[in-house]
């Protein structure tokens, strides 16, 4: 079986449905549930037999130890983090702590796990690090895209603790020989994504009547891919990437913040004819240290492996639309609890 962190989050419960869709082998998701988990996006494999989950933290060292030495994994696929930037600026120390900390325990525990295997199992064992290209810091409007020889340059306290987990990811390959891999991918869109992020977010504020609001000039360019692809991106490196090496992922879908958010409104619109939800953006002071431009050249990752997006932008935010107007009960789901306050504390100080 396979273990992943992070399950309950966006990219691990798509990661988590797609492999039990696709696959026989099971999987047990090990999540703490932090406030970015709904549990109840799993509700469809409850009672699935090949899936198990455990509440438990990656920085506890006791409570790892015993999930691997429960479930006894022939590979393990990290998703777990604090992934928010703007969460990130108010509050860095949990983004160190769950980020580097976390990721050091994980690697840890597995790394004693993986040492007493016996050596066919020790060689077939993976760790995959799933990882951001926020790593890279930020391009120029005409630099090449990020590759695998960018040099690393994080600007927010996310991207820099994400930044030191992928630097302790990459000594575990080189010092111990244990068969890690890192993956850094641009932005993902999909169903299941907690509604601080810009896409749900401006979706669910849009069918709410509330304002848009955009950071800055809002020209800041993301390189969106869709979560299934993402999802099938890191299942082929677990299948067929080298150990020790680092796969860029991206959509060849590179994207100004404004545009994104008139796309939705008019995809939004035609769900409701006649209605204008660009009356509802509005400019915000912009985020400290804003990246401008992120951009992915995944030509390793095709070359190598064989893989490209399937989706694209116009394909994945149709279906992503979809799935918002069809969840309303998911997204009431995770607006209770601490998202006011998240919300009063990010939007309610910009100008
Ligand atoms: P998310 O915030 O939606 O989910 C994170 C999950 O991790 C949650 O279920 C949370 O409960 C869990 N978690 C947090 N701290 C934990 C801890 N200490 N112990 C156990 N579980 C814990 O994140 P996401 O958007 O699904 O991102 C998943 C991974 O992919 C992250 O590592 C992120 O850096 C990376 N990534 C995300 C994107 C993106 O666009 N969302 C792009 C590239 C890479
Ligand atoms: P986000 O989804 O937070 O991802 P990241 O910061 O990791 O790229 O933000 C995507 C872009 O959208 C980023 O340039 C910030 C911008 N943004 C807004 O303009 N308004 C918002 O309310 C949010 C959440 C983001």
């Amino acid at each position: 079986m396979i273990l992943v962190t992070g399950g309950c989050g966006f990219i691990g419960s798509n990661f988590i449905l797609d492999w039990l869709a696709t696959r026989a082998e099971p999987v047990v998701n090990v999540d703490v549930l932090t406030y970015a988990a709904n549990p109840a996006t799993l509700a469809s494999v409850n009672d699935d037999s090949r899936y198990a989950f455990e509440r438990a933290d990656i920085c506890d060292r006791d409570a790892m130890d015993v999930v691997i030495a429960k479930h006894k994994p022939r590979a393990i696929v990290h998703f777990a983090a604090e992934s928010h930037v703007d969460r990130s600026i108010h509050g860095p120390m949990d983004f160190v702590r769950t980020n580097v900390m976390g990721t050091a325990t994980l690697l840890e525990a597995s790394r004693a796990y993986w040492k007493a295997l016996p050596e066919a199992q020790a060689t077939a064992f993976r760790f995959v690090h799933v990882s951001t290209d926020e790593v890279f810091g930020t391009l120029g409007a005409n630099d090449p895209k990020f590759n695998e020889l960018s040099q690393y340059q994080p600007n927010s306290p996310y991207s820099a603790s994400k930044a030191g987990s992928d630097h302790v990811a990459r000594a575990y390959f080189h010092t111990y020989g244990m068969p890690v891999m890192v993956t850094n991918c641009s932005n993902n869109y999909g169903p299941r994504q907690f509604p601080e992020k810009l896409i749900p977010l401006m979706i669910v504020n849009a069918l709410a009547g509330k304002s848009l609001p955009i950071y800055g000039d809002g020209q800041q360019i993301r390189d969106w891919l869709y979560v299934g692809d993402h999802c099938s991106a890191i299942a082929r490196v677990l299948e067929a990437g080298r150990p020790g090496e680092l796969y860029l992922i991206g959509g060849d879908a590179e994207k100004a913040n404004l545009d994104v958010v008139h796309t939705l409104c008019a995809l939004l619109a035609k769900h409701a004819p006649g209605k204008d939800y660009t009356k509802q953006i509005t400019y915000v002071t912009d985020r400290p240290g804003h990246d401008r431009r992120y951009a992915i050249d995944f030509s390793k990752l095709q070359s190598e492996l064989g893989w490209r997006p399937t989706e694209s932008f116009a394909t994945g935010l149709e279906k992503t639309v979809r799935w918002y107007l069809d969840n309303s009960a998911w997204v009431a789901d995770v607006q209770s609890g601490e998202y006011k306050t998240w919300v009063e504390k990010n939007y309610g100080a910009r100008a």
